[in-house]
């Protein structure tokens, strides 16, 4: 079976932009791929963070994973900093990275204006880690939202340029991008974040999302309810196609463009729709929460299991290196 893996930053706010974008598609894909998913909590260090608060934001992040329907049983889950391979693979990656391709990486730039104070050589090796994450268990397909693309493609290089230099071990990853549109925050800007404080978090309550919503931004243009709106530029259409079927769709569309139906109710259908969607999640993290042994049980499984592979190809990478090997 074709391998898959992915991460996700245990960042304390999981939101449904990573839940459209990646999550979501995850649980798709376990059917049909070895699947490895992975909370990357040395990622997470690159910038920042309340250190009280790393375990918490960990096991927090491995049960939102459990509650949207991943599990043991279709996917190996577990914790970055768990297995120790990957910062020794990442090492061995940026002697074959050019600086030049990590200083022009979007996510880089980003965050080095976002924490001037705080410009890190791991905030640079940042995605020479993630290419370790993946290249540690030969996987050849990495679902991920959008904004990581780039990312992928400076994976293929570094193992492209492994190969080359030593001797072909790694696969090229491909990026497998979810068939949803990319939903921005709700004030209808920017990329939803936490940072930016645009989110709606995925367990939050349906009271509080439907708050957010409310007054989250429509097309900007229609002022007046009898004003018509344009579909294509409001991000409440776009969260609509990723969570409304094609006749509310076609609905929508319409009554936006004539004024049929207004903002408001346009959100009441898209809550409608969130709440069927997400109110089990809740629900099943709500549960989950109450043990969290079985979390940890979980998370040891996965550490073994993804262990003994990494293991496996560290001593591949070893040898290929010509180290001395006792
Ligand atoms: N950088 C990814 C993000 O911010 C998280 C990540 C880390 C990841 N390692 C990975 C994603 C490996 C895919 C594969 O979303």
């Amino acid at each position: 079976m074709k391998r898959i893996f992915s991460g996700i930053q245990p960042t304390g706010d999981i939101h449904l932009g990573n839940y459209v974008g990646a999550i979501r598609n995850w649980v798709y894909l376990t059917g049909e791929y070895d699947c490895i998913f992975c909370v990357v909590d040395y990622h997470a260090i690159t910038v920042e963070y309340p250190i009280e608060e790393m375990r918490r934001r960990t096991l927090d992040a491995a049960l939102i994973l459990l509650a949207c329907g991943l599990s043991p049983e279709n996917a190996n889950i577990f914790v970055q900093s768990h297995v120790r391979e990957h910062t020794e693979l990442a090492w061995i990656f940026d002697t074959v990275t050019p600086i030049g391709e990590v200083e022009r990486m979007t996510q880089f730039k980003d965050k080095a204006k976002q924490h001037r104070s705080n410009i890190n050589m791991g905030l640079m090796s940042y995605p020479v880690l993630q290419a370790a994450d993946i290249l540690l268990y030969k996987a050849g397909f990495v679902p991920v939202g959008e904004d990581q693309v780039q990312h992928i493609e400076l994976s293929r290089e570094i193992a492209r340029k492994f190969n080359g230099r030593f001797k072909p071990i790694f696969p090229e990853p491909q990026e497998i991008l979810s068939m949803a549109p990319k939903i921005l925050g709700v004030d209808g800007q920017s990329k939803m974040s936490k940072t930016l404080n645009n989110y709606i978090g995925i367990l939050e309550e349906e009271g509080e999302i439907w708050e957010k919503l409310r007054n989250a931004v429509t097309d900007v243009n229609r002022v007046r309810r009898n004003d018509p709106g344009d579909p294509a530029v409001c991000n409440i259409y776009t969260i609509h196609r990723a969570f409304s079927d094609n006749n509310m769709l076609l609905e929508i569309d319409k009554g936006c463009k004539t004024a049929g139906i207004g903002c408001i109710d346009c959100k009441k259908m898209l809550f409608g729709n969130l709440k069927n969607e997400l109110t089990p999640i809740r629900e099943k993290a709500l549960a989950l929460g109450k043990d969290m042994g079985y979390i940890e049980d979980v998370l040891a499984k996965g550490a073994a299991a993804c262990g003994a592979i990494a293991k496996t190809t560290m001593d591949e990478v070893r040898e290929t290196l010509g180290l001395y090997i006792p």
